[in-house]
């Protein structure tokens, strides 16, 4: 039998290494053919001495320096810079595109896999909250195939196969509330970097799991549902379910709510990407119900979680608004993870971004990551001035 050759984009990732150790259970059906980090060469180099694969890229320029010493026992291309993303994505004998980059600067390969016919496996939402219009739309032309990863849409692209599009109420994304679920208001403002990384139930990269403590997670994932499963705002609905348990659900128009359940472990909504259609033999744990007893669900308040509000806001007005939010949210949670802003600012900074820019339809992808740099040179000129008194319009809108 023909192996599935499979590329990891952002192997050294969380998403990454989970994708990893689910080929190595899958066998030998699944060949990895190329891998990629950023920063973490050792990383990288380990992880092409075990699985040989024909490319590697490293994307950080500024860590060439150690190349050499690094990957001296490596046979294969080493390819160097953002565009070698573009070129693994498009590799004419890669099957499977896994996209488990953090952030933007996974769009341009995406599109690429997108365009060139792929199975293409998206873990990084922020490629679908920018730009889903070109992504779908270039799906739809090659015959690619868009496979959720991120684990409500998995949840969701599972329990759809008990109906069809046309019979779907709603759907209601399930989120953990992250730490400050039950914080007050003022301790969530001024949570520290490590009470904010402290996740209660999944085990994630650092961006996502900011993204999860203010929500701004899930404000991503109902702009990635709506591109995702072509629905309108009206029909996503947001519950906190503290156990991360049940994954994500879909109501029918019969009334019947079809749920997916499992353990909160990214390698099963990893492996169902994978071997889409079929169902194969996983690695993670059961679940065990009986010994969880209960599972809680509430409606999340958007005057706690302000992220959340913007983003159902953002999902209505589309066009080029959630550019400026994943952007502006890019920027301020770097500046927060490396110390220079408080907790509750990154939202205050997404907000002012949003109300600086008045969105556009239709864009194309140069136009879109004009957009992208503009909101992160907004959010970095308003850190650069501190966080007094601001007027919004001395940045000039592009
Ligand atoms: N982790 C989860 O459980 C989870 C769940 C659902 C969805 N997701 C989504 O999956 C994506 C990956 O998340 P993660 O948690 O795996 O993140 P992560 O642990 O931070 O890993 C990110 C990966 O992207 C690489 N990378 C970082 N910046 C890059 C750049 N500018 N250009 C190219 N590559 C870059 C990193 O390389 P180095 O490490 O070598 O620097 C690493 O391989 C995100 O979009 C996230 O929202 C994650």
């Amino acid at each position: 039998m023909m192996s599935k050759k499979v590329v990891i984009l952002g192997s050294t990732g969380s998403i990454g290494r989970n994708a990893l150790q689910v080929i190595d259970a899958l066998g030998a059906e699944y060949e990895v053919i190329a891998l990629s980090a950023h920063t973490k060469l050792d990383r990288l180099a380990e992880q092409a001495e075990k699985y040989k694969p024909r490319y590697i890229a490293i994307t950080d320029t500024t860590s060439m320096h150690t190349r050499e010493k690094t990957f001296s026992g490596y046979s294969g291309s080493v390819l160097s810079g953002p565009d070698s993303l573009v070129e693994l994505a498009a590799l004419d004998e890669a099957d499977i595109i896994v996209c488990a980059v953090v952030g933007a600067a996974g769009l341009p390969a995406a599109l690429a896999a997108a365009q060139a016919g792929k199975i293409v496996a998206i873990a990084n939402k922020e490629p679908l909250v920018i730009a889903g219009e070109l992504l779908t739309a270039a799906a739809r032309q090659s015959g690619a195939r868009l496979l959720p990863i991120d684990s409500e849409h998995s949840a969701v692209f599972q329990a759809m196969q008990a109906g069809s599009p046309n019979e779907v109420r709603k759907i209601i994304l399930t989120a953990s509330g992250g730490p400050f679920r039950n914080a007050t208001l003022e301790a969530m403002n001024n949570a520290t970097v490590q009470q904010a990384l402290n996740h209660p139930t999944w085990n994630m990269g650092p961006k996502i799991t900011i993204d999860s403590a203010t929500m701004m997670n899930k404000a991503l994932e109902i702009i990635e549902a709506l591109w995702l499963f072509d629905l309108p705002v009206d029909k996503i609905d947001v519950l906190i379910h503290p156990e991360s348990v049940v994954h994500s659900m879909v109501e029918f128009i019969d009334g019947s709510v079809i749920a997916q359940l499992g353990t909160p472990d990214m390698k099963v909504p990893i492996q169902y990407a994978l071997t889409y259609p079929q169902r194969r033999k996983g690695i993670s744990e059961g679940l065990q119900l009986h010994k969880l007893g209960q599972l809680n669900f509430q409606t999340p308040d958007l005057n706690h979680f302000r992220a959340l509000a913007l983003g159902f806001e953002v999902a209505k007005t589309s066009g080029s608004a959630p550019v400026v939010f994943n952007a502006a949210n890019e920027a301020a949670v770097e500046a927060f993870l490396n110390g220079r802003i408080r907790f509750g600012r990154i939202v205050e900074l997404i907000d002012g971004c949003l109300n600086a820019h008045s969105s556009q339809a239709h864009l194309t992808l140069e136009e879109l990551l004009e957009i992208d740099a503009w909101a992160r040179r907004h959010v970095a000129a308003r850190l650069d001035r501190g966080t007094a008194v601001m007027n919004e319009k001395q940045i000039t809108q592009r």
